[in-house]
């Protein structure tokens, strides 16, 4: 594993390389967003294609002006609530944003994480810095450098930043034409907590994956999958008992029980029950359980509110086959 220090990536990214840093969701693959070389070279290492928009990070307020025309009112609202953290913006661009970045959508989508990491990154560059999840095409994305690796190999430099807090990838809100805020990904950010700011939010309608891949390509469904098939059942103690015994499978548990016997492999999510901890977890245990050689995962859905409706949407995806 290649792991380099702050001024070594800033060293890099200046050359046009690509640099996967740490933030507070997941790990990215960061280069700078004014060179189309750089920006190519993520697309590259990551197998991404080219229809798949990139979000653009920025350190604070100075850099927004260059890259987007118009700053909504409901846009000021939520930033103002959740800037620096785990919100992406969908914002009219400027020209100075390439049809590259934004797969040639007149939006370009905006973030401020605010890992001390990537906020001291940001901070030392004259530019701003693109950063998909830094993991292959359609696989999970990374929430420590070790899945950096698995994912991308060992030519991609790495800072260190030690695990992911929130663990799963920033929420994205657009805009409507009525200038509602519509949520296009789910994250840690609930749908409930950007009501609670502005209460006219609503989820994207994602009724089939190919008219969503026309708004948003990223909503495609299959995303965030482990190699390992994953299924979501009703009960886990009924699944294994049917199917335990013919299967090596493993079991994603949401919070500290007793391994069946059945179950070829156990992971707990969290101490107690705390979606917070189930989230920061969940991918590590998709990674962990992946190189285990088991025949399939098994999950129970999360009751459908807050952060439980970010999960149940992250398992529906991890479970989809297409
Ligand atoms: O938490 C995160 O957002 C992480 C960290 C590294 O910041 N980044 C991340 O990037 O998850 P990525 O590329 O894996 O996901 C970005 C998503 C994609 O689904 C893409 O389609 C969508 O954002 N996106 C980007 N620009 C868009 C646009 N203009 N309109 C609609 N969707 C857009
Ligand atoms: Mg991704």
């Amino acid at each position: 594993m290649k792991l380099v220090s702050i001024e070594a990536a800033v060293d890099f990214l200046q050359r046009d390389k690509v640099v996967a840093i740490p933030t507070e969701t997941v790990y990215g693959l960061a280069a700078n967003a004014f060179s189309e070389t750089a920006v190519s070279r993520v697309f590259e290492t990551k197998d991404r294609p080219s229809y798949n928009p990139l979000i653009v990070h920025i350190a604070n307020y100075e850099r927004l002006t260059d890259l987007v025309s118009f700053f909504p009112e409901n846009a000021k609202i939520l930033a103002d609530k959740f800037w620096p953290g785990p919100l992406t913006l969908l914002l009219a661009k400027r020209d100075s944003v390439s049809d590259q970045i934004t797969a040639g959508k007149p939006t370009v989508a905006i973030r401020m994480p605010s890992h001390p990491i990537a906020q001291d990154l940001l901070k030392k560059l004259d530019f701003p810095l693109v950063a998909p999840s830094a993991n292959r095409f359609k696989h999970i994305s990374p929430t420590k450098p070790s899945h950096v690796f698995d994912s991308l190999g060992a030519e991609v430099p790495i800072i260190d930043g030690g695990e992911c807090k929130l663990g799963l990838e920033s929420t994205i809100v657009g805009f409507d034409d009525q200038g509602r805020p519509v949520v296009y990904r789910q994250g840690t950010i609930s749908l409930e907590s950007l009501q609670e700011v502005l209460p006219e939010t609503y989820l994207l309608h994602q009724s089939s994956s190919a008219e969503v891949s026309i708004v948003a390509p990223g909503m495609i469904k299959r995303h965030y999958a482990p190699n390992t098939p994953l299924k979501i059942v009703d009960s886990i103690e009924k699944h294994l008992e049917e199917f335990g015994s013919e299967n090596k499978i493993g079991v994603i548990y949401p919070a500290h029980t007793k391994p069946h016997q059945l179950a070829a492999q156990t992971i707990a999510l969290s101490r107690g029950g705390d979606l917070n901890e189930i989230a920061e977890k969940l991918y590590a245990a998709f990674h962990q359980l992946d190189k285990q050689n088991l025949d399939y995962l098994v999950i129970e859905r999360f009751e459908n509110i807050g952060l439980g409706r970010t999960l149940n949407d992250k398992i529906t995806r991890a479970s989809s086959e297409d």
